[in-house]
């Protein structure tokens, strides 16, 4: 018998740490071996050329998530299949606890829509937006305890926001269950002036979306979260990190030694409010609704800079994807009347991995090692996830991507595996792209076809972050 499953042959391995030209054996969906040649496997792939790394794992998705009239383009189905086909292999999607619901009873709900569903594996976060005495003192400490082990709090949106007291309640309860907070940090009550000035004068088009949370707006909530979080020693993650102003106030709170993290997307470096005026400050404009929305390319460039200097750990999607041209999508009768109504978010897991290599590693901003711990390693150590998750060790998931570095893609929705009916990337150009995602040793994606069984995906139970550990003790 061969001593190997697998044996993935003549690629360049790509860690956090390293890039070393070496063979790797897999035995019961692991990594079993990194030698200079594995030749004793029942199955070889060819690797070279390509670079050989840890699959993809997207922190911030949103798949199957109830919002309001709105109906989200993607399930767990097709969500993980673009992901797959994004070089990805885990994802971290969230459970939200509507007003006045159980947080337990929402979990098992969000299990439902997982269950046998997935192409790739996936961890939850929760979503807390009713933090009732019995969510504080029961539910929350015993889902941390069954590997929920962060959960995100929003500073705005009507159905979701949390007024300061409440932040700290929350805060509260994950400093002592070492749960980690991902926060969106928006002002809401400044948003709400800001659109209601807006409406008022008549401009209602998507394009002034942008214009009623500007980056003033992000920076005050930024402030605000860190501030509470100081208050009571706990560390933060702020995400969706959109500009200058936010990643200041990361740095600001790291350099006074804070447990402050930042998270930054794909939009924010490659798509900007302009985007939002569609073709005449039309309802196309709609398609980039999302927030923090985009903002412009010196934004851009201060968003390099938080990735470059490390205020950044983690670089994520935010994939949140709704249909354009639907009656529960962006194209919504409420949706043409006015910004406020068209559902927030984009479809953008499955080019996050490639608008990253492009712009960052083939245009020299980012060694290869950094690409991988922005997209995989950081991921896993934030969430609990790691070590068996993010690298490429022996003992780890043989979760891999064989990415070819020279390949030109042209990005455009017929390439996509997503449920929306657009990719606001359309006609995008980028030099590096999947050709191969192995989960557990299994071929999930092979060269644009998504392949094998649906429902491989498992849900995975994450230990504490040791980054949710406060500084004080
Ligand atoms: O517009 C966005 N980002 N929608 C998704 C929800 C969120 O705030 O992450
Ligand atoms: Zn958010
Ligand atoms: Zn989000």
């Amino acid at each position: 018998m061969p001593a190997y499953d697998l044996a993935i042959r003549g690629g360049t391995v790509v860690t956090a740490a390293d890039v070393t030209r070496c063979d790797i054996g897999v035995r019961n969906g692991r990594i079993a071996i990194l030698a200079e040649a594995v030749t004793d496997a029942a199955r070889t792939i060819d690797a070279t050329g390509l670079l050989v790394m840890p699959g993809g794992i997207d922190s911030h998705v949103h798949l199957a998530q109830p919002s309001g009239e709105a109906v989200m383009a993607d399930g767990f189905e097709t969500g993980s299949a673009s992901a797959a086909a994004g070089g990805n292999t885990t994802l971290i999607p969230f459970a939200v606890q509507p007003r006045g619901a159980s947080l337990r009873e929402s979990v098992v709900n969000y299990h439902r829509e997982a269950q046998g569903k997935s192409h790739v594996d996936y961890g939850i976060h929760l979503i807390i937006t009713d933090p009732s005495p019995s969510v504080l003192g029961q539910e929350l400490p015993a889902l941390v305890a069954d590997g929920y082990t962060s959960f995100k709090v929003f500073m705005t949106y009507d159905d979701m926001v949390l007024n300061d007291r409440q932040l700290l309640q929350v805060f509260e309860v994950a400093r002592r269950e070492k749960a980690l907070v991902m926060v969106h940090c928006e002002g809401y009550d400044a948003i709400k002036f800001m659109t209601e000035r807006l409406e008022a004068a008549g401009k209602t088009a998507p394009y002034y979306h942008a214009a009623s949370r500007p980056e003033s707006v992000e920076r005050e909530a930024a402030h605000r979260a860190i501030s509470h979080a100081e208050l009571l020693d706990v560390p933060i993650m702020i995400v969706h990190v959109s500009g200058r102003q936010a990643m200041e106030q990361i740095r600001w709170a790291q350099q006074r030694g804070l447990k402050v993290y930042g998270e930054t997307c794909t939009q924010y470096i490659s798509l900007t409010a302009d985007d939002l005026k569609g073709v005449d400050m039309d309802e196309t404009g709609g398609k980039y609704v999302c927030s923090p929305p985009p903002r412009d390319e010196a934004s851009w460039e201060a968003i390099w800079e938080g990735i470059t200097t490390g205020v950044f750990q983690t670089f994520s999607s935010d994939h949140c994807p709704y249909k354009y041209d639907s009656p529960q999508g962006k194209l919504s009768a409420k949706g043409r009347s006015s910004f406020r109504w068209v559902p927030n978010g984009i479809p953008g897991v499955e080019v996050r991995l490639p608008i990253l290599f492009s712009e960052g590693v083939v245009k020299g901003r980012i060694t290869l090692e950094q690409f991988v711990a922005l997209t995989s390693t950081n991921h896993a150590k934030m969430y609990g996830l790691y070590p068996r998750k993010g690298s490429l060790a022996v003992g780890a998931d043989a979760d891999i991507v064989l990415w070819d570095p020279a390949r030109k893609v042209t990005i455009s929705q017929e390439l996509m595996h997503h449920g929306a009916d657009y990719t606001p990337w359309e006609g995008y150009a980028v030099t590096g792209w999947p050709v191969k995602t192995l989960l557990r040793g299994e071929v999930v994606f092979d060269d644009g076809k998504v392949v094998g069984a649906v429902g491989r995906g498992e849900f995975l139970k994450r230990d504490i972050s040791p980054y949710a550990a406060p500084r004080l003790g």
